[in-house]
């Protein structure tokens, strides 16, 4: 039987049925890859799989990515586990706009991430489709961002003083804040998406913390700030998301090169466990 592919009617998104991911040949692969491409976020339902079954399904589609901040689930050092007890109080994980590990020199393709305890409400993660969010800015402001290289850094949320750092304590999630973290690292603002050829933006304000050539004399600092703001809002209209709807045994996985992404509460009171995987920088799928 086919993949039966489903596509949200939203911004991006599909999921896809008739398939069993702990047992998928090259042929499966490659369709999967392509409809990864088509629609950037990609929910499979009703998938039985251990963490061993998750990181051979994530080794299909590239190396693992380095996970710089999180402590790895016991016995798994590439699965890292994304939790909320039902009583926590420290601030929603990951609750801001971003592409993963986007300060990162070789950031990671994609990430993957499988419901294991799904609150019966809230809990969805939002997508924005960052190849529409350009291909319908405004020209203002696509001249203002044309050919500027954004500073990246993760510094707000891991370092010691960040959002994850050292007050931070009690938290259920294993962070692990660094001053690694304020390593800063460049990027295109617009970037060319290596396997589909598409021009896309790369990330957002959080991770990106300022833009090359506009951060030394104040007024242009406050000038970048300003520029990452109005850009923040394009990338962020409603018109470019797709909401998901996380179910146990779902596993999603999305294209961080062209989509930004965020965590959702309204939970309270239920606990939220899934697992997570990056997909590596591949070089294999890069042309040229
Ligand atoms: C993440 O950004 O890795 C987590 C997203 C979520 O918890 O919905």
């Amino acid at each position: 039987m086919g993949i039966d592919v489903t596509p949200s009617g939203q911004a991006c998104g599909a999921t896809l049925r008739g398939v069993d991911l702990r047992d998928i040949d090259d042929a499966t692969v490659t369709a999967i890859r392509s409809a990864w491409l088509d629609h950037k976020v990609l929910a499979f339902p009703d998938q039985d799989l251990s963490d061993d079954d998750l990181e051979a399904f994530t080794l299909r589609f590239g190396p693992f990515g380095e996970d710089p901040f999180f402590a790895s689930i016991d016995g798994h050092p590439n699965i890292a586990a994304i939790r909320r007890t039902a009583n926590e109080t420290s601030s929603l994980f990951a609750e801001n706009w971003h592409a993963d590990w986007s300060f990162q020199e070789f950031p990671p393709d994609g990430t993957c991430l499988y419901g294991k305890t799904i609150p019966p409400i809230g809990g969805d993660t939002l997508f924005t489709d960052q190849q529409a969010a350009l291909a319908a800015m405004p020209s203002e402001l696509r001249e203002r961002i044309e050919g500027r290289t954004a500073i990246h850094s993760a510094r707000g949320g891991y370092a010691p003083d960040g959002t994850y750092g050292d007050d931070d304590a009690n938290r259920s999630m294993q962070i692990r804040p660094s001053d690694d973290a304020y390593a800063t690292q460049l990027h295109p603002l617009i970037r060319t998406h290596p396997e589909t050829g598409a021009a896309t933006l790369y990330s957002v304000l959080g991770y990106i913390i300022g833009i090359d050539g506009m951060d030394d004399d104040p007024a242009d600092v406050e000038a970048a700030r300003s520029l990452l703001g109005d850009l923040y809002h394009w990338q962020t209209r409603e018109e470019f998301q797709y909401r998901h709807r996380w179910e146990p045994d779902m596993l999603v996985m999305w294209d961080n090169r062209c989509v930004l992404h965020r965590a959702t509460g309204g939970y309270e009171g239920h606990e939220r466990l899934l697992h997570r995987t990056t997909i590596g920088y591949n070089a294999d799928v890069r042309t040229g």
